[in-house]
């Protein structure tokens, strides 16, 4: 495949200072002959830390989400130049969790995306249907509108800096994993709108994840998919075993 594998950890709202600062001691340690793109991406209050310790390494650092505007009244939101500060790198939008737990819509994740884009930083665009979604035969149409919605107004010039993660919300912490030829068939899908809207250089290059339910198990039949680029892992990123396992997943 000439697309470089992703393998990034959300960390969601776990972990003291204290616990970070020790995963991701180990996992530099781990990675550091490994042979993929990595990300970890802890909660805010544990950034300046971590971002101490990967700074130089292979492993980028991530932030869960920002703010929709540069800075102001605000109270409870995180700012791009906040995040910048401290180091990050990537910021992971439009999460399911986000999507449906704190009802960001797409005209959100929409705004929060290119004021992140303007500030220099690569995106992580996390897109998936719902389980009565997918039963009513709408997977793909939800995945093209959260895509679509949340590129407006992306220039080409700026698709390099966008990661695309496929996450089935139904596959999200429910040990339910889309099957790979399932999940495959949605990430050629994606992969078919972006050169519909970028063209086909752009659609070869852009990277798509695939997230929910990834295991040291299941991580390298769903690698093989031809359109499956890495992963987006959640509660097998909370630990340094499970993570390196998918980290170093081995191609099939
Ligand atoms: P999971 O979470 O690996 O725990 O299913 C994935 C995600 O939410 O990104």
């Amino acid at each position: 495949m000439s697309r470089d594998y992703y393998i990034a950890g959300n960390w969601k709202m776990h972990k003291t200072r204290a616990e970070a600062v020790d995963l991701a001691t180990k996992l530099v340690a781990e990675l550091a002959d490994g042979s993929h793109k990595y990300l970890i991406a802890p909660s805010f209050t544990s950034l300046e830390a971590v971002a101490l310790i990967v700074k130089g390494t292979r492993i980028r650092l991530g932030a869960q989400n920002c703010a929709s505007e540069e800075q102001g009244a605000h109270t409870g939101e995180v700012s791009v130049l906040q995040l910048k500060d401290v180091g990050v790198q990537t910021i992971i939008l439009g999460h399911s969790e986000r999507r449906h737990i704190y009802k960001e819509d797409d005209a959100l994740i929409n705004k929060k995306l290119l004021l992140a884009l303007k500030h220099g930083f690569e995106i992580i665009l996390c897109v998936g249907e719902l389980l009565e979604e997918r039963e009513s035969g709408k997977a793909e149409a939800v995945c093209e509108r959260q895509i679509v919605e949340g590129l407006k107004g992306v220039p080409a010039a700026d698709l390099d800096r966008i990661v695309i993660a496929y996450e089935p919300v139904w596959a999200i912490g429910t040990g339910k994993t889309a099957t790979p030829e399932d999940a495959d068939a949605i990430h050629a899908y994606i992969r078919n709108l972006i050169g519909k809207l970028y063209g086909n250089e752009a659609a070869k290059k852009i990277i798509i994840q695939y997230g929910g339910s990834v295991k040291p198990e299941n991580a390298a039949e769903l690698m093989a998919k031809e359109n499956i680029d890495g992963a987006l892992v959640g509660g097998a990123a909370l630990k340094a075993e499970s993570f390196v396992a998918i980290a170093k997943f081995k191609a099939s």
